[in-house]
């Protein structure tokens, strides 16, 4: 088995490179409109931008960097297969105008924009990031009325492009029963509120992190796994560093991603090279956590009904007897910008004990 992932450093307004109905899942985060660090960058896209803020018109500037954004929007849903999902993290702003403090709600603005494009919108999922900064609170302190309320929550937007996705023939039934997830991640995974305190950070470079406002690699590796099969292709229209090619080649699905600035080319490419040997963490990470929920469910409920064909471990449900997961073997550069990533074969990776897999094994 192997993958693809290409990156194009151009203007994801149009997405000149990608056919009608090609993408099957789109996960991505773009520049927050009103959060100072993409002031400039909006302002290169569109000069009124800059005029607007220099003149104090938030409300116009506000406007004039979501119309920037909403060029890319429409491209989605022309490039997006129908029954795809869209997935977009967002967070709101929050920036003092004129001596008045005001809110500007970018996951509103952003979620009405797609549904007048024809999506349909689905329950979404707020991403708290709660902060133990002393100085988060903001406004008058302990003195009413002008304190606010703090922000440490941001937004995934989940929208689907038209009726339910089908999977008609043997192939693709199959590919989907391989794809599966685990019980107990579906009742996580699936749940409208995500905390990742505590998680792994390895792969999240904090340098560049700070530059481009990466999200954390589980983000959007949760979310391929929950909206795609295996061999799917995923678009990132706003790639930054690469975190959503990576977390799509962890999962065994090609990846596509847009990206305006040129200067994330050496960075990000150099991100996915040096850290290949742990793209394989969160699906140990996955094995292992089933094993615990085994152990705990066992001794406290009694043993779990089905036994998954390609582990051999123990499962919850029917419908995860089919579940299996890629590890990758090794990511080699096909031509610029284009990686073409290798997995191990399912007979090594089953010659191994669940219990026993990990890195040293992997590499
Ligand atoms: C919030 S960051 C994405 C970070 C990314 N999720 C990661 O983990 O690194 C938004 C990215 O979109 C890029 N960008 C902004 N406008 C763009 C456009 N019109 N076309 C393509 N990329 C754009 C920015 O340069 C920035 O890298």
């Amino acid at each position: 088995m192997e993958t693809t992932h290409s990156i194009i450093f151009e203007d994801a307004r149009k997405i000149s490179a990608l056919d009608d109905q090609s993408i099957d899942l789109v996960v991505t985060s773009p520049p927050y409109p009103m959060i100072e660090m993409w002031d400039e960058q909006f302002s290169e896209l569109n000069p009124e931008t800059g005029v607007q803020l220099e003149k104090g018109n938030y409300t116009g500037a506000f406007a004039t960097m979501h119309a920037i954004l909403d060029e890319t929007w429409s491209e989605l849903y022309r490039v997006m297969k129908e029954g795809a999902f869209a997935c977009i993290n967002i967070g709101d702003a929050v920036r003092t105008v004129n001596n008045r403090f005001k809110l500007f709600a970018n996951h509103s603005r952003i979620q009405t924009r797609l549904c007048e494009l024809g999506f349909d919108p689905m329950p979404l999922i707020i991403w708290r990031k709660q902060t133990n900064a002393p100085n988060k609170f903001m406004g008058s302190g302990m003195l009413p009325a002008g304190a606010y309320v703090t922000l440490e929550h941001e937004y995934i937007l989940i929208f689907r492009k038209g009726s339910r996705r089908q999977f008609s023939t043997v192939e693709e039934k199959h590919n989907r029963m391989l794809s599966s997830f685990f019980w107990e991640e579906r009742n996580c995974w699936f749940s409208d509120l995500w905390d990742f305190k505590g998680t792994r950070q390895e792969m999240n470079n904090r340098q560049l992190r700070g530059r481009s406002a990466a999200f954390p690699f589980i983000l959007p590796f949760r979310l391929i796994n929950m909206y795609s099969v295996f061999g799917d292709t995923i678009l990132d229209p706003f790639l930054g560093t690469g975190t959503s090619a990576m977390a799509a080649m962890a999962s065994g699905r090609n990846s596509i991603g847009y990206e305006i600035d040129s200067g994330f080319s050496e960075p990000t490419k150099k991100r996915i090279f040096e850290n290949q040997h742990l793209l394989n963490n969160y699906n140990l990470e996955r094995i292992n956590s089933h094993l615990d929920f085994v152990r705990n469910y066992s001794s406290e409920k009694g043993v779990l009904k089905y036994t998954n064909s390609y582990f051999g471990f123990p499962v919850m449900t029917r419908q995860e007897k089919e579940l299996k997961l890629t590890f990758v073997k090794a990511v080699e550069k096909k031509v610029d910008n284009c990686f073409r990533v290798s997995y191990f074969a399912d007979q090594y990776i089953q010659s191994i004990d669940p219990g026993q897999l990990d890195l040293e094994k992997l590499v």
